[in-house]
């Protein structure tokens, strides 16, 4: 990362980060705001970061504690990558020219990897006050100080930086692969990027937005299918399903959500849900269930029979398994990239799906691993609400108590056991 504090660097870096690890890509951040603080308690106030050091001659321990740190990092991003990691994002300013040739000697020269930096240039004082209103004044850096003494140091902080903040320059920096964003997107300058996942960044990077809004997921209201316990397939609702439709349409039209769209997927059951939705409705096929192949309509009980080796297969490693002539979640989380990228250019949206597709969209939001994501429970007549906050996502979930059947299956103790671990009330489960 490049850029002067407080022009959203550690937000794009997580949030990239998440994106990263959720296409499979392995991903880590090393921030070196914690370098500094791990490394010393020295940072009283702004002056920590001041360059002249002529107005403070005692200034040069910390320059040098700074130096120190950062080369840490590297060295630590460095080990990193030579263990499996497959991108390390270095959040700190690197807002000189001197400071990108340091890491490109380390990071390029010396190790052989591949450098690309995102410089992010905001001139807008209304959105880095509102970022250090925030996120900075809970920082370690400053606990117990109240806001505006948070704001008059911070500015001061950005201050020393402006001194000798060199942007990534196209005529001096001629060689170098990177991206600089202004205004949280506004402008988007692309230089040299070299390969697949430098684009597939930039792509990432160029589609987010910061715009408060808020994100509803939940699954169609219970199917014909759901009773039987039968997995996949294009049934109807159930009449308590027909009643959730009833419920979920009272209950956004309650909630007044301003430009609201309502993305469904092609099947029976998620279009039956929002009949009653007087909204903008958009189908999408990415949306349908996962596709169960030569085991789609069937029960588990008659999976289990018919191929007990796959149904077993599929408790082993459930992320990766592919149900033969169908798909998997790791699958899934492909076809469902497209949807990940149009949710992150939207307003409010309320998405209607299935269970195994809003476990995929819920770990993307959540940041939850691959081994957890094929458990999350996402359970029948229910909305989930996420509202991003600061570095994340708040998450609720609200129940609009309609009697329905229990789907979900948690990971059994023994591979191919059928029986529920969890919850014994469960009546049926399924994907
Ligand atoms: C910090 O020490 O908080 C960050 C230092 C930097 O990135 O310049």
């Amino acid at each position: 990362m490049v850029g002067l504090p407080a022009r959203g660097k550690t937000y794009i870096s997580k949030k990239l980060s998440r994106y990263l690890n959720w296409i499979g890509i392995n991903t880590k951040v090393f921030n070196l705001g914690e370098y500094r603080r791990h490394a010393t308690s020295a940072y009283k106030n702004h002056e920590f970061f001041r360059l002249n050091i002529f107005f403070r001659p005692d200034n040069q321990e910390a320059m040098a504690i700074r130096t120190q740190c950062a080369l840490e990092a590297l060295h630590d991003v460095c080990q990193w990558l030579e263990n499996g990691g497959e991108v390390a994002v270095f959040d700190a300013t690197n807002s000189t020219l001197d400071r990108r040739k340091l890491i490109h000697d380390f990071v390029v020269t010396k190790m052989g990897f591949k450098l690309f930096f995102v410089e992010s240039i905001c001139d807008d004082p209304d959105i880095i006050e509102q970022n250090i209103r925030e996120v900075k004044v809970s920082s370690p850096d400053y606990t117990n100080m109240n806001k505006d003494t948070v704001l008059t140091d911070f500015l001061q902080r950005i201050q020393h930086y402006q001194e000798k903040y060199d942007p990534l320059d196209e005529i001096k920096e001629k060689d170098v692969s990177f991206m600089k964003i202004y205004n949280t997107g506004e402008k988007v300058v692309v230089h040299k990027h070299e390969g697949h996942v430098q684009a597939r960044i930039v792509y990432y990077l160029m589609n987010i937005h910061i715009t408060p809004r808020t994100i509803y997921l939940t699954r169609h209201g219970e199917s014909e299918q759901n009773l039987d316990g039968r997995i996949g397939g294009d049934s109807n609702l159930s009449s308590r399903g027909k009643q959730y439709a009833s419920a979920l349409s009272k209950f956004i039209h309650e909630q007044k959500i301003e430009g609201l769209r309502v993305w469904t997927s092609w099947l029976k059951r998620t279009i039956q849900t929002v009949s009653g939705l007087h909204v903008p409705q958009e189908r999408w096929k990415a949306l349908n269930e996962i596709d169960a192949g030569v085991c789609e309509e069937m029960t588990y009980e008659e999976i289990k029979e018919k191929y007990p080796e796959e149904f077993s297969s599929r408790d082993t490693n459930k992320f990766a398994y592919r149900y033969p002539r169908g798909e998997s979640y790791e699958d899934l989380v492909a076809r469902l990239e497209p949807v990940i990228m149009e949710l992150e250019r939207q307003g409010n949206v309320l998405v209607v799906s299935h269970q195994a597709v809003l476990r995929c969209l819920l770990a993307y939001f959540l940041d939850k691993s691959a081994d957890e994501l094929p458990y999350l429970k996402v359970p029948l007549h229910s909305v989930i609400k996420l509202t991003p906050v600061a570095y994340g996502c708040r998450v609720e979930e609200i129940s609009l108590n309609i009697d329905c059947v229990d789907t979900h299956r948690p990971k059994p103790k023994e591979p191919g056991q059928i029986s529920m671990v969890e919850n014994d009330k469960s009546e049926h489960f399924a994907n």
